[in-house]
């Protein structure tokens, strides 16, 4: 099998891309990646020079460009990952947020229905279904009540994805999954920016009173779940994705503070994100059931690993929170006040 991998350089996509090669899930993976802030190459170096690996430095917004690569290649399937994937970014600036993922995921779609490619697979978020009560739990069913610019434009691309499958019979399978965690996340997401922060002793900024809940995932069971859904996912199919570990963030961070072995006084009460969702809460029966996929890693497991990588990687939070970063830093933590 031939896949284009959309947004491999980015976290989620390049642990794809890692395990596609290394699982044997495909002969040739064709990375398709604009390289924003958040693609960084070096999260490819462990590939080294394998042949069967190839990357095309493209914007997914570009039709042209799109279309000749999916001509040219005629790939078996795409896994469309690339996105801006921040929340907070998408308040501070949504106009990028809405380009890419919604009129570049129309690109991908028109692209793929031109040249016939026969499956597409659609990574998603459960940031769609909104804040959700307990003890409630959103099914592939649940209403789609997007709170910021980011879930939002998720949502829509979602439907246009879907609209694909009914309209023109393009094979397409929809992905939502919970707060992914691991290796080469970059430093904006909670866990990796608490973690880089609390190894060089900085504040740890919680927005609001920390009691907001996440579903935590780790990115390699991510990652083997949209490999089950390309493998045996039906087409026109929603399917949820998540770690069955829900957690309050003030508790997450606290265990990253253990981890570490840093004093709770680094924790910094900040100012709350407009909009927050207060709790995301779903469940996976639905892909347990049609593809045999469970996640593997526990948090305590997948938590202590992430420390490791991100104490042993100090060079690569160096390179990657220089920079632009820094920007987006004093933009997003120094106008919160304590
Ligand atoms: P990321 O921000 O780490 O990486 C995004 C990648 O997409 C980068 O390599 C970037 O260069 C590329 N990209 C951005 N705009 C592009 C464009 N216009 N053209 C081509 N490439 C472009 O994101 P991530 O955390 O790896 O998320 C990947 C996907 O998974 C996204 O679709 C996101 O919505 C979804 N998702 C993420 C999470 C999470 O917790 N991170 C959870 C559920 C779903
Ligand atoms: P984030 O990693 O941005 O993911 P998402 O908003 O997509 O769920 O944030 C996870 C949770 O952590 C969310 O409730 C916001 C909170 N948070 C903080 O308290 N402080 C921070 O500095 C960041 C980045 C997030």
């Amino acid at each position: 099998m031939k896949i284009i991998v959309t947004g491999g350089a980015g976290f989620i996509g390049s642990c794809f891309v890692r395990m596609a090669l290394r699982e044997r899930w495909a002969e040739h993976v064709i990375n398709l990646d604009k390289l924003t802030y958040a693609g960084n190459p070096d999260n490819l170096r462990a590939i080294g020079e394998d042949a069967r690996y190839r990357f095309a430095q493209i914007d997914i917004c570009d039709s042209e460009a799109v279309g000749r690569l999916f001509e040219a290649e005629s790939p078996d399937a795409i896994i469309h990952f690339a996105a801006e994937s921040h929340v907070d970014r998408s308040i501070h600036s949504p106009a990028p947020v809405i380009q890419t993922n919604f009129n570049g995921t129309f690109t991908l779609l028109e692209a793929a229905r031109r040249n016939r490619i026969a499956r597409f697979v659609h990574v998603s978020t459960d940031e769609v279904y909104g804040s959700i009560e307990p003890p409630h739990e959103a099914d592939e069913n649940f209403p789609l009540r997007a709170s910021s610019p980011y879930s939002a434009s998720k949502a829509g691309s979602d439907l246009l994805a879907l609209s694909y499958y009914t309209t023109y019979k393009l094979n397409v399978s929809v992905t939502r999954a919970s707060n992914n965690y691991g290796p080469y996340q970059f430093p904006e997401k909670l866990i990796p920016l608490m973690i880089s922060n609390a190894l060089e002793d900085k504040p740890l900024p919680v927005y609001g009173d920390g009691q907001q809940i996440r579903d935590w995932l780790y990115v390699e069971d991510h990652c083997r779940a949209i490999q089950s859904v390309l493998e045996k996912g039906r087409p026109g199919e929603v399917y949820n994705v998540g770690g069955n570990r829900s957690l309050p963030n003030l508790e997450v961070v606290e265990r990253i503070l253990q981890a570490t072995g840093k004093p709770e006084s680094l924790i910094t009460r900040v100012t709350d994100r407009p909009g927050h969702d207060r709790r995301y809460a779903l469940t996976n029966a639905k892909l347990t059931r049609e593809t045999g996929w469970e996640p593997k890693v526990s948090f305590e497991q997948g938590l202590l690993a992430t420390v490791d990588w991100y104490r042993n990687n100090h060079s690569w939070v160096q390179r990657v929170k220089s920079g632009e970063y820094r920007r987006f830093y004093e933009l997003n933590y120094a106008n919160r006040s304590e």
